[in-house]
């Protein structure tokens, strides 16, 4: 094996990277791998990510935790502010933040349908503007990985759910549209696409109803959800230099439940 071969592949060292919602779920972990790739971190989230900050930190990493709600651009935009404060840069986003509710069309409200769409949509516009705007001014060539989800390609059962399906089949096409737009000044901005993935949003119930986790359980081809962790390699190889003509496109890691 060549020596250090992965790791010039790879490596993150020397990148700031900004995760939304890494106060917990799959932003915590994807936080805590790129920062063990090498990238010093900065988390927005609405009330403080303390923990993650600690757990990164505690394994000799860099991260800070700043409170900016991804839906207001001026947090968002003062936000961006502390980072270069802090790092000086910005060179890799995860635009993870996002909510799921579990509501018909009879049942959900207008107001919590544009709920849904202004955090998982429209959060990931501003939060991905505001990022390349500081990308561009500085000349960095940047990676946005924004979060999608399988359910912008397939409707979820039994839940319903359509604002959020709708949420994240924007999120994809969202994805195209700004990687096209973006291409000449060197900021790559992919998705990608989750299955059912075990986090505070997909198995507490305080979140989900405990027999829709037995509903789900027969249409995981592999029969079981995944770990956020299981995530992270895609995550780390898109916001590397080893993707470096990767650009515009959506990975699906969903444990073969889109392919049936
Ligand atoms: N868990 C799954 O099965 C699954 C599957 C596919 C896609 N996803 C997507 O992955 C992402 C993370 O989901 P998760 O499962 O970790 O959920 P989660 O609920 O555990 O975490 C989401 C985080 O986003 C934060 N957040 C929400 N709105 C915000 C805002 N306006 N500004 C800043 N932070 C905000 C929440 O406070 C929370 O910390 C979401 O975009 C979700 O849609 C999850």
């Amino acid at each position: 094996m060549k020596e250090n071969y992965l790791q010039e592949m790879f490596t993150l060292e020397g990148k700031v990277a900004l995760v939304t919602g890494a106060g917990r779920g799959i932003g915590q972990v994807v936080a805590r791998d790129l920062a063990r790739a090498g990238a010093d971190i900065a988390i927005f989230s609405r009330s403080g990510a303390d923990e993650t900050v600690k757990l990164i930190e505690s394994e000799g990493g860099k991260a800070v935790s700043i409170i900016a709600d991804c839906t207001k651009e001026d947090a968002v935009r003062e936000g961006m502010k502390k980072i270069l404060e802090v790092y000086g840069k910005l060179d890799i986003v995860v635009n993870n933040a996002g909510v799921c509710y579990h509501k018909g069309i009879f049942e959900a409200s207008v107001e919590e349908f544009r709920e849904c769409l202004d955090i998982n949509l429209t959060g990931e516009y501003i939060v991905a503007r505001e990022a390349a705007r500081v990308m561009i001014d500085l000349g960095i060539p940047g990676s946005i990985i924004n979060i999608a989800s399988i359910s912008g390609r397939i409707v979820n059962i039994p839940q319903n759910q359509a604002a959020y399906n709708a949420s994240k089949a924007g999120v994809m096409h969202m994805t195209r549209s700004l990687a096209v737009e973006l291409v000449d000044h060197n900021i790559r901005v992919n998705s990608i696409s989750p299955g059912y993935i075990a986090t505070p949003m997909s198995v507490d119930p305080n979140f989900v109803e405990p027999e829709l986790l037995e509903a789900w359980k027969p249409l995981m081809p592999m029969h079981r959800m995944a770990k956020p962790d299981e995530l992270c390699g895609a995550i780390i190889w898109l916001a590397s230099g080893a993707s470096s003509y990767t650009n515009g496109v959506d990975i699906v890691i969903d444990g073969l439940y889109t392919a049936i």
